[in-house]
């Protein structure tokens, strides 16, 4: 095992595993792999961005193990995570002769590891699944936690099911051949994390930007591991979503998602949207009391050392409020956040006026 590895344990109460980050590991999938139990065949699933080199490694890595290895290889994107992706893929996997000693392997970013999260649990009722995260947000957030699924043409995220992977390989290195844009919108996350639940995490972030965005493999690796570990705590205590405490991951989400809807398709990345709307909800709880200005700055100071967006888009307000009453935060025609009280901690807060939330849209 390559000596730079470090190892986050997920326990959890339908199963526990391993997470493994290090640089230059792909090679080490199979047998991690392998020591999670028997396997004969594996089925990997990938995209097109994502196949040379990294998907092949995996695969490479697998056939050294004598295990049998077939690859699937869709087209980058949202649009791969739908119903007639998965419908040609359950076709393809049967194809394959795929059974219960089959292992289902994500190799890609967050829309393959929902995908082939997807396919592993429902083909003959639920096969294995193991994943190799391979953009910064799949690495930090998307990996984590089990939800797996598609989008409906109308509401994304909305067929699915929970699924543990039985392990999780993540190869810094493979972050090398990420598009810039794709590596800062991943590192909102990372900053989101640092906000809700580690100061001292924030506080890294902000000593170490210069490291950051050089992406320094020894730093990716701490910050990657400890962005696990504090998603898995969160999941291990709300694993089914049903305390509400899993809401705390969704700071900066709520205005997020509508600057992505509205600001027009392909304008916002995710994490862009996120950057944007954590400084709308910290301008919100200041002004409801719970916070000072410099906790804000603090996080806008951040995010634009680390080269993400800051400004509101160009959007009608009200239309952002609109967007907002549809978000599933929104309880009895009630908006709800979640506000930072102090730095690593934040809040669910119901009740929120409107005029509130539109104050906040502005500096
Ligand atoms: N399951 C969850 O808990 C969860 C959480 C957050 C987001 N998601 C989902 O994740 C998806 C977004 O994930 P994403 O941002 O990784 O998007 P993505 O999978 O589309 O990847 C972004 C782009 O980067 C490319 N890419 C990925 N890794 C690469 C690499 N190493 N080198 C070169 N190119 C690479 C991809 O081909 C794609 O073009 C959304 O569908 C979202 O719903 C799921
Ligand atoms: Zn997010």
């Amino acid at each position: 095992m390559s000596k730079t590895n470090e190892t986050v344990r997920v326990e959890l109460a339908e199963r526990s595993y391993d997470i493994r980050i290090g640089e230059n590991n792909l090679a080490e999938a199979g047998s991690f792999l392998l020591e999670q139990g028997r396997a004969t065949h594996a089925v990997v699933l990938t995209d097109s961005h994502v196949e040379e080199p990294h998907a092949h490694k995996v695969a490479e890595s697998l056939a050294a193990q004598d295990v049998n290895v077939d690859m699937i290889v869709v087209e980058p994107g949202e649009p791969s995570k739908s119903i007639e992706a998965a419908a040609g893929l359950w076709d393809a996997v049967l194809e394959m002769g795929a059974d219960r000693r089959s292992v289902v392997v994500a190799v890609g970013g967050g829309v393959i590891g929902d995908l082939a999260g997807f396919i592993a649990a429902t083909y003959a009722r639920g096969i294995r699944f193991f994943q190799v995260p391979t953009s910064l947000l799949a690495q930090v957030d998307s990996s984590v936690g089990g939800k797996v699924g598609i989008n409906l043409p109308k509401a994304k995220n909305m067929v699915g099911a929970f699924l543990q992977p039985i392990g999780v390989l993540i190869d810094t290195r493979t972050l090398d051949t990420l598009d810039s844009r794709e590596y800062r919108a991943g590192m909102a996350e990372v900053v989101k994390y640092g906000v809700i639940l580690d100061a001292a995490l924030f506080e890294q972030l902000e000593a170490e930007v210069g490291r950051i965005n050089a992406g320094d493999h020894d730093l990716l690796r701490g910050v990657i591991a400890q962005c696990c570990r504090l998603k898995a705590d969160v999941v291990r205590q709300d694993e089914r979503e049903t305390t509400g405490l899993r809401a705390v991951l969704n700071y900066g989400h709520t205005f997020g998602h509508a600057f992505e809807a509205l600001a027009g398709y392909g304008q916002l990345l995710h994490g862009e949207g996120v950057a944007i709307g954590m400084l709308c909800a910290s301008r919100l709880a200041e002004r409801l009391g719970r916070i000072d200005s410099e906790l804000t700055d603090r996080q806008e100071r951040l995010l634009t050392a680390v080269g993400l967006p800051t400004e509101v888009p160009d959007v009608d307000p009200d239309l952002v409020l609109k967007k907002m009453m549809h978000d599933k935060k929104v309880e009895h025609g009630r908006l709800r956040f979640v506000l930072p009280s102090r730095l690593g901690h934040v809040e669910l807060v119901g009740d929120v006026e409107p005029q509130d939330v539109l104050a906040s849209l502005k500096r």
